[in-house]
């Protein structure tokens, strides 16, 4: 068996386990996949201060994302086709989420549904909302997150119409798999894949199946998104949902100081700088380069969250370093539930966290609260940019 030492491991046995429409669905963005790579390589360019002699013991990542305890910040992205990756994924992953104390998001577009991570944890879970046209629905999503007990309820702003995924149409991606030729060859030759997923019954998507008159082509994602979801989403629709909701709100998919600042005056609870893993807008700037200027604009009135391209315990340090309270990771959970199931998220989580807390350690700090810039070699050139 393999070392798993760094989450590259994971996403080498992922794509070996993993029947490719499903393992590239996660390793994609949209278009050139300019904007998915800077993601990543931004964080590189952000060098630490490596410090010495100072008392290193009693070290702790526990922290508070929106006022919720967590073992480290690092809570669990919404991804759709969770349970492609591995059978059962949503519910695998969530009760991982829980015994290592962070959040575990689930997607509208789950496979699983919220009544079935509901039936596979104790804790409570966020919810993501993507919102549709059929407002009727919505609602009835929104009540039955709340029936779950879902702590969070996480809006996503930035996917009213789909990026191109130039990997995803070459493969014919659908949710379940068509039983194609080339389908049927790539699933062959993943057999624990295959009779993992004869073992369940979640093959479609478990939040919508059932509950939405009138829905024609559900296998496809884009015909799906472009069918349903609603193109004029604006900031009074928030205003209803947070209103229907009731509870903690996260905005997720801000990009721009402008909308920080609309998502401020709304009263969320927390936005989460993001451009969706580099799905979305290619050509839009990493996460990590504009969230001091986002920072700086509104980081005293609202908890701001980052996501896209964080593959380490590093990333997660330089993330914090430059002011956000919490960071999600999409990708990296995603490649440990495809390599091992459950077994490989916590994997995933326990890499993140090792390197977190051995960083945190070589640059002379104990807690997630001492974190600034400090930690940082030279943070001018990440602040004031505009
Ligand atoms: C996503 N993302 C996403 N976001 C969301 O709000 N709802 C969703 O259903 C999905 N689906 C989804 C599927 C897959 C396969 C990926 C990789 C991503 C975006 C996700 O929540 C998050 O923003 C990114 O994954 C973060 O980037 P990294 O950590 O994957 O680089």
């Amino acid at each position: 068996m393999p070392l798993n030492l760094e989450i590259a491991d994971l996403k080498k046995m992922a794509k070996r386990r993993v029947p490719k429409m499903f393992f590239e669905y996660a390793d994609s963005g949209s278009w050139t996949e300019g904007t998915y790579r800077s993601n990543e390589a931004d964080y590189q360019k952000i060098k630490l201060r490596q410090r010495v002699l100072v008392d290193m013991t009693n070290r702790s990542l526990e922290s508070e994302m929106i006022g919720q305890k967590v073992a480290m910040p690092v809570a669990l992205s919404p991804t759709g086709l969770t349970g492609m990756q591995h059978a059962d994924g949503e519910m695998l992953a969530a009760q991982a989420a829980e015994e290592f104390g962070v959040p575990f998001t689930l997607s509208t577009m789950s496979i699983c549904s919220i009544e079935d991570v509901a039936s596979a944890v104790k804790k409570p879970f966020w919810f993501q909302l993507y919102v549709m046209k059929d407002r009727n629905f919505i609602a009835d999503l929104i009540d039955r997150a709340k029936a779950a007990k879902c702590s969070a309820l996480v809006v996503t702003l930035d996917l009213q119409i789909l990026g191109d995924r130039h990997k995803d149409a070459r493969n014919g991606l659908s949710a379940p798999p068509k039983f194609t030729i080339k389908n049927l060859w790539q699933m062959m030759i993943r057999p624990l894949w295959c009779m993992q997923m004869l073992t369940t019954r979640h093959h479609t998507f478990g939040n919508i199946v059932g509950h939405v008159k009138n829905v024609s082509d559900l296998s496809s994602l884009s015909a799906w998104t472009e069918d349903q979801f609603d193109p004029k989403l604006n900031w009074e629709d928030i205003e209803w949902i947070k209103e229907r909701w009731g509870g903690p709100l996260i905005l997720k998919g801000i990009l721009d100081v402008e909308d920080a600042m609309m998502a401020t005056k709304i009263g969320a609870d927390a936005i989460i700088v993001s451009n969706h893993g580099g799905r979305q807008l290619d050509g839009a700037p990493s996460t990590i380069s504009v969230l001091p200027e986002i920072v700086d604009a509104v980081g005293d009135k609202i908890e701001i969250h980052i996501d896209s391209g964080i593959r380490s315990g590093q990333d997660v340090l330089k993330a914090l370093a430059l002011g956000a309270k919490g960071t999600f990771i999409g990708r990296p959970f995603l490649y440990g539930l495809g390599a091992q199931g459950k077994k490989g998220v916590t994997r995933a989580l326990e890499i993140i966290a090792k390197e977190l807390d051995t960083s945190m350690a070589l640059c002379g700090k104990r807690k997630i609260s001492e974190l600034n810039h400090d930690v940082l070699y030279d943070y001018r050139p990440w602040i004031g940019k505009k």
